[in-house]
């Protein structure tokens, strides 16, 4: 047990139940939700992607965030000793342990874009002036195929993030997410009154509110499948050690709800405000990663005071991105802490040395790298899709099994209900989602998501 104890530098300083959520909604809402929803969304025909989008976080990402949660909050440790915990000698611990790796191959491109988020950020300044570098269209590609900035950037952003995983997840961050969250919900609703008031801006909006199924594919489901996942931060054990600080008497289904609720509803603003921007200014919504990063500018350009919304945008971006980047990072520096023995300060820097050594030549795949190619995506895309398609899944996957069936029936039941004293009505159909709909349709989606490779 004193294992645990030093596992998430966390683990004494959320106080209150508002504290977690905060802290669980600071890693769900990120890059995910702002850069990741909308050129997904736009490559996947809009609005029907977001109605299988929605049905999967029902049907798949609420139940998995409570067995997550009854994981953590049973087994009382970060991801890989709460199954210890659970299930002594078994093997269920390695589904942490595909957990460390997917928290890797995510945090190894998660930096590249928010490195991309910071020059942005420090540019912001300049916009609508004409020496602005912004005003050059083809900016954005400039800048990321440059070998030296990027990387520096990226760079910043992991040495940031790591700074805060040494000294533990301290309370200026909570206090700061329960300030910056709001904040950034205010900001993003003044961003989409801006867009739709554009001229042509409600096309955007149209093109997420009226569906378009003659683009749906069984890549449309894999992919809206992976955006849920990644976009609740699930499967990758983070809200099994969130869970971890849940107290007893606090309702997992409700914190659960409330932080799917807040997640989508930011996916949905970021939708807006960026398709509505784009049809306003005649950009195809399917050009992919990049989207973000050609549209916004274009709003702030001709904004009253834009420079000054652009810097807190993308600063808020960035805190977004960086409260995200934490929960990953956590994962890393925990298990390399634990398992080799080493002090947090030893276990972070090597965890940013390995994140770099991976995330320098994806970086680069912008560029130098461009035409190195894994099944004919260039090595972000790639890893991108195998974190989000196929590992999340995969170990969300093991983690319905692990709390439907291994737990079995009354422990799974009693974390979840209190004892009995809550959700009792809604228990049933929860049960049957975690253990019967949502491991058969994980399964059906990687399949087909496996076969098209
Ligand atoms: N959910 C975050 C986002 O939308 C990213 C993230 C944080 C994540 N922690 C995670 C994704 C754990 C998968 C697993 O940007």
């Amino acid at each position: 047990m004193s294992e645990q104890k030093s596992t998430p530098g966390a683990r004494d300083s959320f106080s209150s139940k508002f504290g977690v959520i905060a802290a669980a909604a600071g890693s769900a809402v990120g890059l995910g939700n702002v850069w990741r929803f909308p050129y997904i969304a736009g490559e996947g025909g809009g609005s029907a992607f977001l109605i299988i989008c929605i049905g999967f976080v029902l049907l798949l990402g609420i139940p998995i965030a409570v067995a997550e949660f009854s994981i953590g909050r049973h087994g009382q440790a970060n991801a890989m000793t709460s199954f210890k915990n659970i299930a002594p000698g078994t093997k269920w611990h390695l589904t942490g342990f595909l957990g460390i790796l997917a928290a890797f191959v995510i945090l190894s491109y998660y930096t590249t874009i928010s490195g991309w988020t910071l020059e942005y950020m420090v540019n912001s300044f300049s916009i609508g002036e004409a020496s602005s570098p912004m005003n050059n269209p083809n900016y954005f590609q400039d800048f990321i195929s440059e070998p030296f900035r990027p990387i520096l950037l990226q760079g910043i952003f992991m040495l940031l993030t790591a700074g805060i995983v040494v000294f533990g997840v301290s309370k200026g961050i909570e206090k700061a997410s329960k300030i910056l969250m709001p904040l950034l919900l205010l900001l993003i609703i003044v961003m989409c009154i801006r867009a739709v008031t554009l001229e042509g801006g409600m096309e955007g909006v149209k093109f997420l509110v009226k569906p378009d199924f003659s683009k749906v594919t069984g890549q449309t489901f894999l992919n809206a499948m992976g955006q849920a996942f990644f976009s609740l931060s699930l499967g990758m054990g983070v809200m099994i050690t969130y869970g971890s600080y849940i107290q007893k008497k606090d309702n997992l289904l409700s914190s659960a709800a409330q932080i799917a609720l807040a997640d989508t509803v930011i996916a949905v603003l970021s939708g807006i405000m960026v398709f509505g921007s784009a049809f306003a200014f005649g950009i195809a919504p399917s050009q992919g990663p990049s989207l973000v990063f050609v549209t916004l500018p274009n709003i702030f350009k001709d904004m009253f005071m834009g420079n000054v919304f652009a810097f807190i945008f993308f600063l808020l971006l960035t805190i977004a991105a960086l409260t995200s980047a934490i929960s990953i990072f956590e994962a890393i520096v925990a298990y390399i802490h634990e398992r080799f023995k080493m002090s947090r300060i030893q276990a972070s820097a090597l965890g940013v040395v390995l994140v770099l050594a991976v995330g320098i030549p994806i970086t680069l795949s912008e560029g130098e790298l461009g035409n190195l190619k894994i099944l004919g995506r260039n090595l972000l895309d790639f890893f991108d899709f195998l974190a989000s398609n196929i590992m999340l899944p995969l170990g969300a996957l093991l983690i319905t099994l692990f709390a439907g069936w291994f737990h079995g029936h009354q422990g799974f039941r009693d974390e979840i209900t209190n004892g009995g004293t809550a959700n009792m009505k809604i228990y049933p159909a929860l049960e049957v989602l975690i253990r019967f709909v949502a491991p058969v349709f994980i399964v059906i989606i990687l399949m087909a998501g496996i076969m098209q490779i």
